[in-house]
């Protein structure tokens, strides 16, 4: 299994591109699945898990191309020859439940492994189920599996008790092509759900309201081909905004939206960074006065991301003063805390709280990451950190971050990736 290797660094300097968005992508490709006709998919990121969902839409039916090098995936269904998402695939990546609502809108039916736990939490699928169901869908479960059926969709009004990003999404793509119109209350308004509306969109979708609370849709006959272009990564982007910040760093991230970070953007500035956005990109400086603490409550968008939380906790780590971080989203995402402490962090947890002192001199030391922002927290207090870090289990990190060595080393980081 392969391990990074990361020693004391000093400030990152350079420039970085950030890539296009992981969590707009998957939602992107699975929504490809309701076109009769070609889809081209522009700025996809080269990710393990844009790998396992080709894998998936080849397995229902898809032809699928990509050309990584270029950024580009085109996907064409002319059949659906299988309306599952086996268990072997949804263990894998989790997001491979996007399917069921383009599955049950193209065919009237789909069956989909239960994600089951997951390190950060029990992550159910409740709010997607609630949602079909008031399409019309009559849902069944068994032997691990979920299954929905319907013998025509027809609108109908969702009301979501947490403002679920996948479940949002999942109920937009069923809706599209249902009789009648739609209406999700409570909606998630994270960006990947306004890119996700807009692709829609360009494939001859009705979707009103994405971004607010309220998402209105009117269901359309059929939906053919487009292009589009997927939105930069706002947690990617986050993560090299805190790698600037804990190494005292001076370093400009290019492909970058701003409005997608302002909580980020927020949060650095209260600890002391200076962030200067113009025609180039996005310029973070940490190295201008020294860092102090602040306290951050993870929300849904437009609150702090809880996909930032573990960053930012290494970050808080090392400045002046005590944090309190509280997590509202998932009850069970401080695994990265015990391997924070592992290097030196003393931070304690209180229910959904945590208390991080502050001032530490991290110290390198042999770390897991247990989940992929996790992984990100490692890799960035491994950069502060005395001595020799060493993180295993980082094929996470491959998840979701595209060329996440070469672009560290690129601004000066020494990282390097080993064969155990
Ligand atoms: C998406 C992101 C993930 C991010 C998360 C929250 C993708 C591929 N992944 O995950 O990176 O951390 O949003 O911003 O976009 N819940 C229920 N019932 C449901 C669905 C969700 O109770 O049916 C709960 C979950 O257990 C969790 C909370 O709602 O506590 C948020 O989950 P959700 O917004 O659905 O996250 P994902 O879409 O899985």
């Amino acid at each position: 299994m392969a391990k990074y290797i990361v020693q004391k660094s000093g400030p990152l300097h350079g420039e970085v591109e950030i890539s296009g968005s992981k969590n707009a992508v998957l939602p992107i490709m699975a929504a490809a699945l309701l076109a009769e006709g070609e889809c081209e998919i522009l700025e996809a990121p080269a990710l393990r898990d844009v790998d396992v969902m080709c894998k998936l839409l080849r397995s229902i039916g898809s032809e699928v191309k990509e050309d990584y090098d270029n950024g580009r995936i085109v996907i064409r269904t002319d059949k659906i020859i299988e309306e599952q998402a086996p268990y072997e695939l949804v263990k894998r990546m989790r997001a491979s439940i996007l399917v069921m609502g383009p599955l049950l809108a193209r065919t009237k039916k789909a069956k989909i492994a239960l994600p089951g736990g997951c390190a950060i939490g029990a992550r159910p699928i409740d709010l997607h189920l609630k949602g079909f169901q008031a399409l019309g869908a009559e849902i069944e479960q068994g032997h691990g599996y979920v299954e929905a059926r319907a013998d025509k969709l027809t609108g109908g009004k969702v009301y979501l008790d947490f403002p679920s990003v996948g479940a949002t999404e999942n109920i937009m793509m069923a809706a599209v092509l249902a009789e009648g119109n739609t209406i999700i209350e409570n909606a998630a308004e994270e960006p990947e759900i306004v890119d996700l509306a807009n692709f829609m969109n360009k494939m001859g979708a009705k979707v009103k309201g994405a971004g607010t609370d309220t998402i209105r849709i009117e269901g359309v006959p059929s939906l053919h081909g487009t292009r589009h272009t997927v939105i930069p990564d706002r947690i990617e982007t986050g993560t090299f905004m805190v790698a600037a910040a804990i190494t005292r760093g001076n370093v400009l991230l290019k492909n970058v939206v701003p409005d997608h970070v302002k909580p980020v953007i927020a949060k650095l500035i209260e600890c002391g960074v200076s962030i200067e956005d113009s025609d180039e990109g996005m310029r973070v400086r940490g190295d201008l006065q020294p860092l102090i603490s602040t306290d951050i409550k993870t929300m849904p968008y437009p609150g702090f991301p809880t996909d930032m939380q573990p960053q930012f906790m290494a970050l808080l780590a090392t400045v002046s003063g005590p944090s309190v971080v509280v997590e509202t989203v998932f009850e069970n995402r401080y695994m990265h805390v015990g391997e924070l402490n592992r290097m030196g962090a003393e931070i304690k947890i209180e229910g959904r709280s945590s208390i991080i002192p502050g001032d530490k001199t991290l110290q390198g030391a042999q770390v897991i990451c247990t989940d992929l922002r996790a992984g990100a927290a490692m890799v960035l207090a491994g950069l502060m950190a005395e001595g020799t870090t060493e993180i295993s289990e980082i094929y996470h990190l491959e998840r979701g971050y595209s060329s996440f060595a070469d672009k560290f080393r690129s601004l000066g980081a020494d990282l390097i990736k080993v064969e155990d």
